[in-house]
């Protein structure tokens, strides 16, 4: 079935910076790809070390300008209401623009990414006039309080999992807080944050608050982490760069550092639970966005006595998908983001399988043009097995066994990363034991991927620290001040 969106022809690309669409200094471009043919999509201007300094530059004056330091906090909420709303009547170009460069599903982009991606930016315009600090009752004659003043000029770094909606989460707190941006896309998916760009301008915000500059990781992206008048760097992505990241923050200017890093996310599923819901979710929380989710539910942890079970349902499930073009209405699973993550995942369930797990569906490329790789499911995965521990970013889901709670919460925890878990079960106790137990920045009980502008998101151990979203993600913008005033006699 034919969906009304259908793939948009797209010129080339210059990048954003100052309010204008600008070549890079070198003339350099690179291609973006169209991910369900290989095909290229346009030309994209590269981006490097003097097209960021040009994006600080315009950043920073933008920041001590008069038209941003004299806008009221409620004219900036203002502003981002409108970009939601902006977002949402451009809501049907910027899914097909989504799904053509990511490949996901349009029915993905359309009825999740881009609505989210409005709300993310109301629900911050909200809090803009509501950032506030505290008059403390210091002892002795003084009157002391705080102000949250925004850090400055942030870099951002986002991914191409959520093209969108990473750069909603990017700016939402960010410009709340009074801060300016420079955005770096990932090179695999530019096209929806320049669009962004686009409609921030149309919504009223000064030139130079929004720049966006486009290129590669280790020449845009890494001229952004070690910018000497970058305040603070925000990145999204895998856990080797974000290690580069801060290594560079702390090597050039010390700038404020938040990262939210990849995941093995346990997904746990206890004999009392409402089983077949269970595992219908257990499916969904991992093949999601084509398994490319920092969150995705990629350790699946499932009581011995009904372990048959659930591999019936989720296998059952994986056989029904239906791959192929996401401007196809009836298409639940699309291609993967590039041949690099493709082969990447196509060497992990060779890794599986030589490590001795059983491979009960999928395990293939699929055979046409495109990244598309097949539904896969493992069985018999031991807990020091790669494809138990490693992030695979792919529609390959490994299913292991636990006997009990203890059992459970030993397993769920036996990871390097700590960013979701889920838990089934309508054991009260059991539901409250766990979610005390688990090492991860969020529990979902008898849900899963239950994502909201309001719910903070982030990591434990090394899926990273800071938080997104929610009043939580507005302490990576604001410096706190502490103003100490003696009182006269
Ligand atoms: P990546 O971490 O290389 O890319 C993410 C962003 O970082 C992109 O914008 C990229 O251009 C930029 N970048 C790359 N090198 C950089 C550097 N040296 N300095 C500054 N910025 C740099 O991730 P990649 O290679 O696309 O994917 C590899 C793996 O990372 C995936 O298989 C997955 O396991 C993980 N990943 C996790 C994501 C998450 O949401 N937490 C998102 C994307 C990838
Ligand atoms: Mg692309």
């Amino acid at each position: 079935m034919a969906s009304t969106l259908t793939p948009p022809k797209v010129a080339d690309q210059k990048m954003f910076i100052n309010g204008k669409r600008v070549d890079s200094v070198s003339g350099e471009t690179f291609e973006t790809l169209n991910p369900t043919t290989g095909d290229t999509i346009c030309q994209v201007a590269a981006g490097d070390k003097a097209d960021v300094d040009l994006a600080v530059k315009a950043a920073r004056q933008a920041f001590e300008s008069k038209a941003w330091t004299r806008m009221s906090a409620a004219e900036r909420g203002r502003l981002l209401y409108k970009l939601g709303d902006l977002v949402e009547a451009n809501s049907k170009e910027l899914a097909a623009l989504e799904s053509l460069d990511n490949g996901k599903p349009v029915r993905d982009s359309q009825y999740v990414d881009i609505p989210m991606t409005a709300n993310v930016f109301r629900y911050y315009g909200g809090w803009a006039d509501k950032i506030q600090g505290k008059v403390i009752p210091m002892s002795g004659p003084f009157h002391a309080y705080t102000r949250h003043e925004p850090v400055g000029v942030a870099g951002q770094i986002i991914p191409w999992n959520f093209p969108a909606l990473m750069a909603s989460w990017k700016w939402g707190p960010a410009l709340a807080a009074g801060c300016t941006v420079v955005l770096k896309p990932a090179e695999q998916t530019p096209l929806t944050a320049l669009r962004l760009a686009e409609l921030a301008t149309e919504a009223g915000f000064p030139e130079g608050v929004i720049n966006v500059v486009t290129g590669m990781g280790p020449t845009a992206g890494a001229a952004i982490a070690s910018h000497m008048d970058i305040d603070k760097v925000a990145f999204t992505g895998s856990t080797e760069v974000g290690r580069a990241i801060m290594k560079a923050a702390a090597q050039s200017n010390l700038k404020r550092v938040s990262l939210e890093l990849g995941g093995k996310s346990p997904n746990i599923i206890f004999a009392d639970a409402d089983v077949e819901k269970a595992a219908k979710f257990a499916y969904a929380a991992l093949f999601f966005n084509m398994g490319q989710c920092c969150c995705a539910g990629s350790r699946l942890l499932v009581e011995d006595r009904v372990y048959d079970q659930v591999m019936d349902i989720i296998t059952s499930r994986a056989k029904k998908q239906v791959l192929g073009d996401p401007f196809d209405e009836g298409t639940t699973q699309g291609p993967q983001v590039s041949q690099v993550q493709m082969d990447r995942i196509l060497g992990y369930i060779e890794t599986g399988k030589k490590e001795g797990a059983r491979c009960v569906t999928g395990g293939q490329k699929v055979d046409r043009a495109g990244y598309f790789v097949e539904p896969t499911i493992f069985d018999d995965v031991k807990d020091d097995m790669t494809i138990a521990q490693e992030e695979i970013f792919g529609p390959v889901l490994t299913v292991l066994k636990f006997s009990d709670i203890d059992d459970a919460i030993k397993q769920a925890n036996n990871t390097i990363y700590g960013l979701a878990a889920g838990i089934w079960t309508q054991n009260l106790n059991t539901a409250n034991r766990m979610s005390a137990s688990v090492k991860a920045g969020s529990v979902w009980v008898n849900c899963y991927n239950a994502f909201d502008p309001t719910i903070p998101f982030g990591g434990f151990k090394m899926s990273g620290f800071g938080r997104e979203l929610g009043e939580y993600a507005l302490a990576n913008y604001t410096e706190v001040k502490a103003v100490v005033t003696a009182l006269g006699k």
